[in-house]
């Protein structure tokens, strides 16, 4: 499979918005997002994240189609309830980058794109003098009626990249899920990794 992977910057993001959102949609609507996407929602969230300074965005390219992104940007340019878990814990969110999606279609799965994707966006978070990285993923319980019987959790993977689950280092973010009438805040626990060696 001859996949290309490219971090895209300024300009070159607000040209794959499109496509990002379209692949934030598909990917999302499964389990454990769930997430019933419309564009306005989409318009409303890229366009926060694409106007931050240092956003990067990775896509992962099967000749001109973009079939995969992970998003990355400092902390400090997210919205407030995305930092303020950190502030109130006193840890130091100036030199942290938070790292949004990575959503990749189900057929480009399982050939290290995900990783290209950690690389990547660590690659360009340690460039802009960041020493530490965070994402949040969803909270669902083990029950959860959507579950499929073969989901696969991502916990061991993003342990083997050296990120942290962080008891209590909670956020929440509210979209629409399938079954859903409005949208509804969800509960996004936070993982983090540092860098030992950071400057
Ligand atoms: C996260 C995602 C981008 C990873 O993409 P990927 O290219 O398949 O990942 P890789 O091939 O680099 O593999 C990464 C890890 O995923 C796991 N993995 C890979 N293929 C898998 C599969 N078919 N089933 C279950 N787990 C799998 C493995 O644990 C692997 O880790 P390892 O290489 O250390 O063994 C992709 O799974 C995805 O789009 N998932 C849906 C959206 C999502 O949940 N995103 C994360 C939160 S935003």
């Amino acid at each position: 499979m001859a996949i290309a992977v490219r971090a895209l910057t300024g300009d070159e993001i607000a040209a794959a918005l499109d496509d990002l959102a379209a692949l934030r949609i598909e990917v999302f609507a499964a389990y454990p997002y769930l997430y019933d996407g419309d564009r306005a929602y989409e318009a409303q969230y890229l366009s926060e994240y694409a106007q931050a300074e240092d956003a990067v965005l990775v896509a992962a390219f099967d000749g001109e189609r973009i079939v995969g992104a992970a998003t990355a940007a400092p902390m400090r340019h997210q919205k407030a309830e995305f930092r303020s878990p950190f502030e109130h814990r006193g840890l130091d969110a100036t030199r942290l980058f938070y790292f949004g999606e990575s959503v990749l279609l189900p057929a480009y799965r399982g050939h290290g794109i995900g990783h290209s994707f950690f690389d990547a966006r660590e690659a360009q978070a340690r460039a802009c003098g960041a020493n530490a990285a965070c994402f949040a993923a969803v909270i669902r319980p083990d029950d959860h009626p959507a579950r499929p019987a073969d989901y696969t959790p991502l916990d061991a993977f993003w342990q083997r990249r050296g990120y942290a689950l962080i008891p209590g280092l909670v956020t929440e973010l509210a979209w629409k899920e399938h079954g859903e009438a409005h949208e509804s805040p969800k509960s996004m626990q936070y993982w983090l990794r540092e860098w030992k060696n950071a400057a």
